[in-house]
């Protein structure tokens, strides 16, 4: 799953008279009708559908349905699709063109963010099979739309095996320490300062590689409990003794560096960063995240200010994979890094509903995301909008390699 088979063709970025997809032209929904979005420094206008005409209400959503910028973009709404691994892509990491018909779908309504499945960032950081990728930005920007490529690199992870059956050396089957993600796991090789070294530049030339030559509008980080970032974060899948491991200071050491590599080959406000504190799925949860999260997230405010966004998956999901609704404790919360970040935007996700999603939107100044909702929904923006029944999820559909054209939903 290469990025560049994420997409296809030349990069507009880097046509001479267009430097950027500032949407600067866009007006707010208007009570009857959603308007005409243009895309600044460029000939490409989207007339926008009066689709909403027979249906609103939308003085009842306040934020929800207000525009809001992101990094670089000018956002219609605050409905956004979370990142989804649907293990659609072919053995040999390409998607086919029902991808591109999966995120047209999604894109139905102009001005929605689109958070793309988390995708790996070179070969020798994946060890999945039916990842993706495949041509899919034209058509959600032809649409008015806006989409971000999740970055991950799997570390301990993924699997040995599917690494050496892609040409990839067992070698590559890295991670923070010698330490396994499940009981009798394989054990990845911990990282050397070479390997980190490389690492970085792999995330600096994926970045590059994502938005400079594939038009992807930036690139989220993916932090989570499952990937070599995560791993570096978290003090039980991190043991290192080094300047990456021991304290919370050196363990946020190399996150930090993935952000400012990315940061420095597309510009701070395409990236964007993606946290998974409460997560226990890929076998690690700290026993309290706070510390090490708390940290973090003040060091990027410091660091970064201009990120495109912060996206928190909050802790009633206890399982990135499967999205379950696990038990809490009263002081499981995403409060601690609200308070750091604001009023820099954030992305929550996690168990929310349309009347959830509208009462934290007036709350605060946010944005949701929408995983297994979306799925079902491809048009769930403007069911929202209509307040339209949603259409009941089917897990048995989320992962399902191979399974042609019912993949879909
Ligand atoms: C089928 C499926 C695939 C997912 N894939 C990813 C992924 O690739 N990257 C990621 O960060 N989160 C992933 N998630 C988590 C979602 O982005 C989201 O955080 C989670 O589903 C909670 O939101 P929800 O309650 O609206 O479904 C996945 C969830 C599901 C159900």
């Amino acid at each position: 799953m290469t990025l560049s088979s994420f997409t296809r063709r030349t990069s507009r970025r880097n046509s001479p008279d267009d430097q950027g997809h500032n949407l600067t032209n866009l007006l707010p929904l208007p009570k009857d009708e959603i308007s005409l979005l243009r895309h600044a420094g460029q000939s490409r206008k989207w007339p926008i559908k009066s689709q909403t005409q027979q249906c609103l209400d939308i003085t009842q959503f306040k934020n929800l349905f207000q525009p809001i910028r992101i990094g670089a973009e000018e956002l219609s709404h605050r409905i956004v699709l979370a990142p989804l691994t649907r293990l659609r892509a072919n053995k040999a990491h390409v998607h086919g063109d029902l991808a591109v018909e999966y995120y047209k779908q999604r894109s139905s309504t102009p001005g929605t963010l689109l958070i793309a499945e988390g995708t790996i960032i070179a070969a020798k950081a994946g060890g999945w099979d039916h990842t993706p990728a495949s041509e899919v930005v034209d058509a959600v920007q032809a649409q008015g739309c806006f989409i971000y490529l999740q970055f991950a690199a799997l570390g301990r992870s993924g699997n040995p095996e599917l690494l050496e059956r892609d040409g990839i050396s067992k070698d590559n089957f890295v991670g923070a320490s010698a330490i396994s993600a499940h009981p009798g796991g394989a054990v990845p090789r911990p990282m050397t300062h070479t390997d980190i070294s490389e690492y970085l530049k792999v995330y600096a030339t994926a970045a590059s590689n994502a938005v400079l030559k594939d038009d992807f509008d930036g690139v989220e980080i993916h932090k989570g409990s499952g990937t070599l970032s995560g791993q570096f974060l978290q003090d039980v899948s991190n043991q290192r003794t080094d300047k990456y491991g021991g304290s919370i200071e050196n363990r946020v050491r190399f996150p930090l560096q993935m952000v400012r590599a990315v940061a420095d080959a597309i510009g701070e406000d395409r990236t964007a960063v993606h946290i998974l504190p409460w997560d226990t799925s890929s076998g690690i949860r700290m026993q309290d995240p706070r510390p090490t999260f708390a940290h973090f997230v003040s060091k990027l405010c410091a660091l970064h200010p201009g990120l495109a966004y912060l996206h928190v998956v909050e802790p009633r999901v206890s399982n990135l994979l499967t999205a379950e609704e696990g038990p809490l404790s009263e002081s499981d919360s995403n409060d601690f890094i609200r308070n750091i970040w604001a009023p820099l935007p954030l992305i929550s996700a996690g168990g929310y509903s349309r009347e959830s999603a509208t009462e934290a939107t007036e709350k605060c100044d946010y944005l949701i995301a929408f995983g297994r909702t979306y799925i079902a929904n491809p048009d769930l923006p403007m069911r929202f909008m209509k307040n339209t029944p949603l259409t009941p999820y089917d897990t048995s559909t989320f992962y399902a390699p191979d399974l042609g054209c019912t993949w879909i939903y």
